[in-house]
């Protein structure tokens, strides 16, 4: 396949022409212009433009972008009023909730992964958080890459829906992700590569860093396509590409179940939605899964398990209440799509149970949904929806707290004043309440 290679930088500002800048920015470039001729020879690009690349494949590929600018994202968040971030993000079109909209084409579909790419972009996330720790230099290479590998979405697009029949305009968003304006956004990053305050060792450790994940990338392809059958296999990165690396069902129907579990209880619950989005849900479909193959441990280690899990959620902002109930949902799920099974997931109702005991020995359930009615009529009079189910919340975090989880109250409260900033509601009037009702129930 013939491509060009313009060397767009030139010809938007004179100061490129400076010997100096020129330099090192043109060996930046040609560093990936050599590294393309790589790209181009690899077998999944090949079969791209042959329309015979695999769905398997593809839908792997997005997942693995996923999990890479996922974690990008996370960094550049961190960092985007800090120089030389800053400039480098003006016009930057976060590229996770694009794949995530190109993925959902195929979530009923349940594609499984070429599992060695997947373990190679895991790789690639790792390696982009110790560097978000030790060399912030680095990951302005990394976001060269990564930005600049997205003007090759304008020629795949086309091979794109081609080969797998998608209508125009759908689950392509990732590789049209500037459209008409790719050009000029990527004049303007190179411009602000250039302009950014950077010595001569920055500079290289740049142009190193971009060529590292040039070649790691080149990886990840690799592995892709071509694969083979035992190669393939379902992955967490499929429900959720910031879960990282735990273990998930193999069982088709126990993943299908662990998913509708974490969804119902996500809308039982509008406190999730209010507090934690999209991404909480996809985290509470993750970790669904994994209590799901939790079923495999005796009864003594999955309790072990479940109680560590909910001891860190609860002081995170989510009750133990809450997990007790996503126990209880998942239990029914499961025996819906595999009653034969019983004998295991019997398991997570015993876990549920022993959660819910050690929390009403302290705060009994009577008393929990009686102070939920005492809040809202406190502090939300007249105002219904998701508040009655929030002061539901508060009163099984003060529940936690008096069953000696400490830091459960603050876990929600941290989250709530932020939240009500702009409004009358008395916060601290509301942590006062909560805490002498904690104190009289020792
Ligand atoms: C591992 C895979 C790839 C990576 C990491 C990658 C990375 C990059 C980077 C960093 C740039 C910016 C170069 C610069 O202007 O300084 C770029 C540009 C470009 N890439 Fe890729 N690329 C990959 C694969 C591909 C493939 C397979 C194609 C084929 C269609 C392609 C087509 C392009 C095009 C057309 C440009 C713009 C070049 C220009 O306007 O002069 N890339 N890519």
């Amino acid at each position: 396949m013939i491509w060009i290679f313009q060397d767009v930088a030139l010809s938007f500002d004179g100061f490129l022409k400076q010997e100096f800048v020129m330099d090192w920015i043109s060996r930046l470039r040609a560093q990936s212009r050599k590294l393309h001729e790589k790209a181009h020879r690899l077998p999944f690009f090949q079969a791209l433009w042959r329309h015979q690349l695999p769905l398997e494949s593809f839908v792997t590929q997005l997942r693995c972008l996923a999990v890479i600018h996922g974690a990008m994202e996370k960094f550049l968040a961190a960092h985007e009023f800090q120089e030389p971030f800053r400039t480098l993000m003006e016009g930057y079109r976060p590229k996770l909730p694009l794949l995530l909209q190109d993925l959902d084409l195929y979530r009923e579909r349940w594609i499984v992964n070429v599992l060695p790419a997947v373990e190679k972009a895991l790789r690639i996330a790792d390696r982009i958080l110790v560097l978000s720790e030790e060399n912030n230099t680095a990951l302005v290479g990394f976001f060269y890459t990564l930005e600049g590998s997205t003007q090759g979405g304008r020629i795949m697009e086309p091979h794109v829906q081609k080969t797998f029949s998608i209508p125009e305009g759908q689950g392509t968003a990732f590789f049209s992700c500037y459209g008409e304006h790719t050009q000029d956004r990527w004049q303007g990053f190179l411009y602000a590569l250039a302009h950014a305050a950077m010595d001569a060792s920055a500079q290289e450790t740049v142009i190193k860093a971009s060529g590292e994940l040039f070649e790691a990338l080149l990886e990840v392809y690799d592995k892709l396509f071509p694969f083979l059958e035992d190669q393939l296999g379902h992955h967490v990165v499929s429900l959720n590409p910031e879960a990282g690396q735990h273990p998930i069902p193999s069982d088709e129907r126990e993943l299908r179940a662990s998913v509708a579990a974490a969804h119902r209880c996500w809308n039982a619950f509008p406190y999730f939605e209010m507090r934690y989005g999209d991404r909480g849900k996809r985290f509470a479909a993750s970790d669904a899964a994994w209590l799901t193959t939790l079923c495999n441990l005796e009864v003594g280690a999955l309790i072990d398990q479940v109680f560590w899990l909910a001891d860190v959620l609860s002081v995170r902002g989510i009750p133990t209440w809450l997990l007790e109930n996503q126990l209880r949902m998942l239990h029914e799920e499961l025996m819906k799509a595999r009653p034969e099974e019983m004998a295991r997931y019997e398991r997570l109702l015993l876990t549920s149970d022993v959660l819910r005991s050690r929390r009403a020995s302290a705060f009994s359930e009577e008393k929990m949904v009686a102070f939920g009615h005492e809040l809202k009529e406190r502090f939300f009079r007249g105002s219904n929806g998701p508040w009655k189910d929030l002061c539901l919340v508060l009163a099984a975090a003060t529940a936690d707290e008096v069953s000696g989880i400490q830091g459960s109250l603050e876990g929600v409260l941290s989250w709530l004043r932020s939240f009500v900033k702009d409004t009358d509601l008395d916060t601290d009037a509301l942590k006062q309440l909560l805490e002498t009702r904690a104190r009289s129930h020792p």
